[in-house]
């Protein structure tokens, strides 16, 4: 049959079929474990890839926690401090405010720039973050230079004879030094001038500037301990080279109590500085001694409180009180400030200056404008007697709560 002549070429066949079967069965089953190996492989790399996504994940917000971190130690306050000494490789500084002083150290590139007295700023672990320039504006503000002032004698009513003394004791020996040489004796240098406050304190040492023809440079005592913190004995330095500069000159120390008080001796840091500002003063008051053509005027509502250092025979030469306007006073001080007012007929300013007993110079002053300003809001083209009346009013109060007040002053 045919069955039988093809069987031997048909088991050739089969077992041909059979090897090529089992050879592709271990081909597959290669394949199977080469495919089980990359999908372990694959999950593998996917939990990689989701570990680093995590990780991605965290690092992001570290890094915006660090970015807030910073933005937050940018915010925080720096302080300031000057430089005292530098060595070299450490720098000693002093920090404003509560006069603290120590060491540290700073990068090559701030130390070159450094220098005794620059000012920096540091932060909170006393590291110097940055140099300040010197506060040139800063020191400014503080003296209201005024090369002549424009205020006269004319302008000071009822204090002929402190407008006569302040003549001789500042104006002469800057306008005529050789009267004090040619006779032999040492002219006067500084005198303070005290009494209550609007009496025409500050009017008057703007009046001497002007006829002595002197720069005329102002510094409030108050701004300087209570502005300028830390820096007051170098303010006061820097206003004492100014005037050298700008020779003949007068120094006016408004509220010298702020810086001259006992008061402020009670062993607090803030004392310590005021108590430097002072000494840095007497120390200038003391240095310009041989120098004729800067003069010191100050002036304090305060006499009482201030350092017998300050009222020590020779540091001011004159002690001149400035009074309360009388009545006559008040009269001359009214005709000053009504002088360009259109009075109406029935004015009498005799009356007026009787009528504002315990008024200082300033309240005058403010009766005058405010007489004029009732005269504007009423469209008149005159200054009625009214007008003055209201205003006297107005800025004293009422007659009967000024006795009550002067009462109260003098119990
Ligand atoms: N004796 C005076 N004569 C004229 N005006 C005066 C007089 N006293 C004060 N004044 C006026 O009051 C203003 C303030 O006075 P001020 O000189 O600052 O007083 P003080 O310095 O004593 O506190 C002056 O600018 C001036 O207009
Ligand atoms: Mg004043």
């Amino acid at each position: 049959m045919s069955e039988s002549t093809i069987a031997p070429d048909q088991d050739t066949i089969l077992e041909t079929i059979n090897k090529r079967i089992s050879a592709l069965e271990n081909e597959n089953r290669a394949l199977a474990e080469e495919a089980e190996t990359l999908k372990i492989e694959r999950e593998e790399a996917r939990a990689k890839l989701f570990e680093s996504l995590i990780s991605n994940k965290k690092y992001l917000r570290e890094v915006e926690r660090l970015k807030k971190e910073n933005a937050l130690l940018r915010r925080m306050p720096l302080f300031l401090a000057t430089v005292v000494e530098i060595g070299e490789d450490y720098v000693m500084l002093r920090q404003h405010g509560n006069n603290q002083e120590f060491i540290t150290s700073a990068p090559p590139e701030i130390m070159q720039k450094l220098e005794p007295n620059t000012r920096v700023a540091i932060n909170n672990s006393l590291t110097i973050v940055r140099i300040l320039e010197r506060s040139v504006d800063v020191r400014a503000k503080t003296m209201e230079l005024i090369e002549a002032p424009s205020l006269t004698y004319d302008d000071v009513g009822g204090l002929d004879e402190q407008v006569q003394e302040i003549r001789e004791t500042v104006e002469l020996p800057l306008t005529k030094p050789e009267l004090f040489t040619d006779i032999g004796i040492e002219p006067p240098r500084g005198v303070l001038l005290y009494g209550l406050p609007g009496t025409g304190k500050t009017l008057l040492a703007k009046a001497v500037a002007h006829h002595s023809m002197a720069t005329f440079i102002h510094m409030s005592g108050s701004e300087l301990v209570h502005k300028f913190i830390g820096e007051g004995a170098q303010l006061v330095r820097d206003i004492f080279q100014m005037a050298r500069e700008k020779a003949p000159s007068i120094v006016f120390i408004d509220e010298i109590d702020a810086v001259g008080s006992i008061r402020t001796h009670d062993g607090t840091t803030g004392s310590a500085e005021v108590n430097r500002t002072m000494m840095q003063l007497l120390a200038e008051m003391d240095g310009f001694r041989e120098r004729g053509d800067i003069k010191i005027i100050a002036a304090t509502n305060r006499i009482d409180i201030l350092d017998p250092a300050l009222l020590r025979p020779g540091r001011f030469d004159r002690i001149i009180e400035i009074p309360m306007p009388n009545e006559e006073a008040r009269l001359k001080i009214l005709q000053i400030h009504a002088k360009n007012m259109k009075l109406a007929g029935e004015v009498s300013l005799e009356e007026m200056a009787g009528a504002t007993d315990g008024a200082s110079g300033a309240e005058l002053k403010a009766i005058s404008v405010e007489a004029g300003m009732n005269a504007i809001r009423k469209g008149a083209a005159q200054v009625t007697k009214e007008d003055f009346e209201n205003a006297i009013c107005k800025v004293l109060g009422d007659e009967e709560d000024r006795t009550d007040e002067s009462l109260r002053m003098f119990s």
